[in-house]
């Protein structure tokens, strides 16, 4: 397997739950009501899995490498492209946080929560494409087969770190 097999296999996943994403947008257009949880759960799937498992290593692993390499100027462009993509889906769940906290204090912040929801419907997929269709399978031609397999290899140690981070973040979060 390359390195762009786990992250794939991630982006099916994060795909699934921008569809549950999409029919909670409907539903609260239709009720007229935000499901804290709901957001709470949404938060929770993108920040640990889409932004810190399946970003993290994109960053801290696969760019890292691009950047050591003398790439072209498109997929050097590509890739800044995809790290401000990144920031942004960051900012946007911040959003949606501040959004959603304002809610349950009772300010009518609905119309923010579904323009926040929206916006991250609308940014993975086309996120997704650009890195399935075209920023993988461009960076791997830069890397010979030991380096890829090495990659995957670090991907695989990253993940395992992946549950502790969450559940010693969640004690700190609890402890106040
Ligand atoms: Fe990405
Ligand atoms: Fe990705």
């Amino acid at each position: 397997m390359k390195p762009r097999g786990p992250l794939m296999i991630e982006h099916r996943l994060i795909e699934k739950m921008i569809e549950i994403i999409k029919r909670e947008v409907s539903r609260i257009k239709e009720t007229n009501k935000v499901d804290p949880i709901f957001i709470d759960n949404a938060v929770d799937f993108i920040r640990m899995y889409a932004d810190k498992t399946h970003h993290g290593k994109e960053e801290d692993i696969l760019f890292r490498d691009c950047e050591k390499k003398d790439m072209s100027p498109e997929d050097t462009l590509v890739m800044s492209e995809l790290i401000e993509e990144h920031v942004y889906g960051r900012k946007i769940v911040g959003e949606l946080v501040k959004a959603k906290n304002e809610y349950v204090l009772g300010k009518n912040t609905l119309n923010i929560i579904l323009e926040k929801l929206s916006a991250l419907v609308e940014f993975y997929p086309k996120h997704i494409a650009k890195e399935d269709d075209v920023f993988f399978p461009n960076c791997e031609k830069y890397f010979s087969v030991d380096e890829l397999q090495d990659m995957l290899n670090e991907f695989w140690e990253f993940d395992k770190t992946m549950i502790h981070v969450k559940y010693r973040s969640m004690v700190e979060d609890l402890s106040g």
